[in-house]
């Protein structure tokens, strides 16, 4: 049988890449996640954003960016005139981390070992697809993309190189605008999320 360790190194497609990261077991987070969360979007894409990690809503359904956050990410997509259909859409991790609290399942962040962990995958996406840009929504991401830990709140709305030459064009995680309760300040966020999408627009 595959080890479970070299599980997609031969995949040729998203098909099969998929395929291979559903029995992934890389990092302890299969135990209790559904099941693994993999990118979705056309193999042909100009542009991968990258979120943190699945949560709650998408752990169930096994698509990324489909709960509350992902409604916020699309009304600004749409906003910015950028189709999300034909974009690919993935997260740093592809298991959804949890604490369980009462019936619910809170969120808990994914540390720099299973980050480290699902980095595999996101090259191995990055391998397939080939886009001319890449967006970093949020400090995991970033880290996933850039080995490093980077200073979101100070960089966001600059691209990095790569020293393979890929462009990754960084800014906040849309879950930062559903946090924010004053309605002024979650519409001034939105609108500055709304332009960063703009110079994606603008850089695909
Ligand atoms: N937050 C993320 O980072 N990714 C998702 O897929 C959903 C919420």
């Amino acid at each position: 049988p595959e080890s479970e360790l070299t599980a997609g190194d031969d995949a040729t497609s998203i098909e099969e890449a998929r395929e291979a990261a559903m029995g992934c077991r890389r990092c302890p987070l299969w135990r209790d996640a559904t099941q693994t969360v993999f990118g979705e979007g056309p193999e042909n894409a100009d542009v991968i954003f990258v979120g943190e990690q699945p949560g709650d809503q998408e752990d169930l359904a096994g698509k990324p960016f489909v709960g509350p956050a992902g409604k916020v990410f699309d009304s600004i997509l749409d906003d910015a005139a950028i189709d999300r259909r034909k974009v690919y859409v993935t997260n740093a991790v592809k298991h959804f981390k949890f604490e369980p609290r009462g019936k619910r399942r809170i969120h808990s962040k994914p540390n720099a070992g299973e980050i480290q962990a699902c980095r595999w995958w996101l090259g191995k996406e990055l391998d397939l697809i080939k886009p001319n840009l890449v967006v970093a929504l949020g400090a995991t991401a970033a880290q996933s993309l850039l080995g490093k830990a980077v200073p979101i709140t100070k960089m966001r709305g600059d691209v990095v190189e790569r020293e393979d030459g890929l462009r990754v064009f960084l800014t906040i995680h849309p879950s930062f605008i559903l946090r924010i309760r004053e309605p002024e300040d979650k519409e001034a966020e939105r609108e500055r999320f709304l332009q960063d999408m703009r110079k994606v627009r603008e850089l695909m």
